[in-house]
């Protein structure tokens, strides 16, 4: 009888992974598209108008006859705005790019009519050197921008129809899953990028360039330009970034290492890869993200006297980006902490290697605060690199309820306040009198 509960349960979770297995190996999705075009007919304008159209993209992974299913097309999408596209290497049916029925948040999607050219940069020119029969590259081009859901990939793409077919082919397609990244200095950071080339298309085999592109803040440079048909670094204007080359010739893996993470890293970064005649680039963002190193003036405190005001310095340095919040806390004898607000803070400065510095200044009037026999003071700096604190105990001596140690320090201070007043006074009255004695001779 339990055997045969076992076995029941054994098939029924068999048949729960088929399905499961089943559902997910056909899940290249269906994907709403902004279509964008330049306006054809009214030429002149300085700016470029473009129109903007719904379309559907349906993606499979192998080329099959559409069934009539698959023909539907919502009401708000022009039947002509409805294509297939054959993705062999399935780039286009990554989970991200297929969030469930009825969620929220959707992948985003542009596809853009594509011209294929000739490329006069010095490390792709090359690729166009032999003449090339135009048949192939007379055809309907698209060139498709995704992106999945929560930043998990993007993904450009070059198709090609046969003029005024709707039945499109990858031919080139271009990755990444570090759509946003964030790395400690002085880290290796790696820029995914990876692309892919329909080895059916006669492109393929032709060779290949990839470049790489830093942007920030409207301000653009090359990092590294290979050209891959030759085999050779074109440009490598960036000290410590490579590509693996063995990995970018054998599987198309383009990625971007930076040997040592700087603060002057942080930015755009664009990974384009040509074919001849065709182009497809994909942006991530590095952000280098360093936490504050804290510390504190004086350190340990002295000891305060009632009525006496205490100025205590926190410095923060070495952190990036220019976030931070700097605060204090005080927590008492009674173990409760509590706010003590942010002191003064200062400029920030910024260091050689890019990094900032900043400090505030707190007085501790312990007047005005009520701070018992002292306790622990804590300078808090939030940071998007992470919270940092920096903690020092002082003691406030002659509270109203002295411990004994309290009062044996007590009763020291009292005692040398004693000797200084008896001497201090015995060193007046002896000089006072010493000066009345000469007073005395002269008069005489
Ligand atoms: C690409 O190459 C880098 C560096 O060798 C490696 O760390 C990464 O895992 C590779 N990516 C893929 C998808 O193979």
């Amino acid at each position: 009888m339990s055997n045969f509960s076992t076995i029941y349960k054994l098939s029924l979770v068999a048949v729960i992974c088929f399905i499961h297995a089943c559902s997910s190996s056909s899940s290249c999705p269906v994907l709403e598209c902004w279509f964008v075009q330049e306006k054809t007919g009214r030429g002149g304008g300085l700016t470029a108008a473009t129109s903007q159209e719904k379309s559907l993209l349906h993606i499979r992974t192998e080329a099959l006859g559409h069934s009539a299913e698959s023909q539907k097309a919502p009401s708000d999408i022009s039947p002509d705005r409805v294509y297939f596209i054959t993705d062999p290497a399935g780039t286009l049916c990554h989970p991200s790019l297929n969030p469930p029925k009825g969620s929220v948040t959707k992948p985003q999607c542009e596809i853009n009519p594509f011209l294929p050219h000739h490329s006069t940069l010095k490390w792709v020119a090359p690729l166009t050197d032999s003449a090339f029969s135009p048949i192939y590259l007379q055809a309907d081009w698209f060139s498709a921008a995704h992106q999945g859901l929560d930043k998990q990939l993007t993904v450009s793409s070059i198709t090609r129809a046969p003029t005024a077919s709707k039945e499109h082919h990858v031919i080139l397609s271009v990755t990444s899953k570090t759509v946003s990244v964030h790395a400690r200095l002085g880290e290796p950071v790696l820029l995914d990028c990876g692309f892919w080339a329909d080895p059916s298309s006669p492109l393929s085999g032709l060779g290949f360039a990839v470049e790489w592109r830093y942007q920030f803040r409207g301000d653009g440079r090359l990092v590294l330009a290979y050209d891959g048909k030759s085999d050779r670094l074109a440009d490598m204007l960036e000290e410590g970034a490579t590509l693996d080359f063995e990995g970018l010739h054998e599987k198309g893996n383009a990625s971007l290492i930076l040997q040592e993470a700087k603060v002057r890293h942080s930015g755009m970064y664009i990974c384009t890869v040509y074919l001849p005649y065709l182009v497809a680039q994909v942006t991530m963002e590095l952000e280098i993200v360093e936490p504050p190193s804290l510390s504190l003036h004086p350190s340990p405190l002295p000891l305060v006297v009632p009525g006496q005001a205490l100025t205590v310095q926190c410095e923060a340095s070495g952190f990036a980006p220019l976030s931070l919040e700097l605060s204090w806390e005080f927590k008492g004898a009674d173990g409760k902490s509590r706010p003590l607000g942010s002191g003064s803070v200062s400029g920030h400065r910024q260091a050689w290697d890019g990094t900032y510095s900043q400090s505030t200044r707190l007085e501790l009037d312990t007047t005005t605060l009520d701070l018992g026999k002292g306790g622990e003071l804590t300078c808090v700096a939030v940071h998007p690199g992470g919270t940092r604190r920096a903690s020092t105990t002082f003691s406030v001596i002659g509270f109203s309820a002295p411990s004994i140690e309290d009062s044996m320090a007590m009763v020291g201070v009292a005692l040398v306040l004693y000797g200084l007043i008896k001497f201090v006074s015995w060193t007046f009255t002896s000089s006072g009198s010493g000066a009345a004695d000469k007073q005395d001779k002269k008069d005489k």
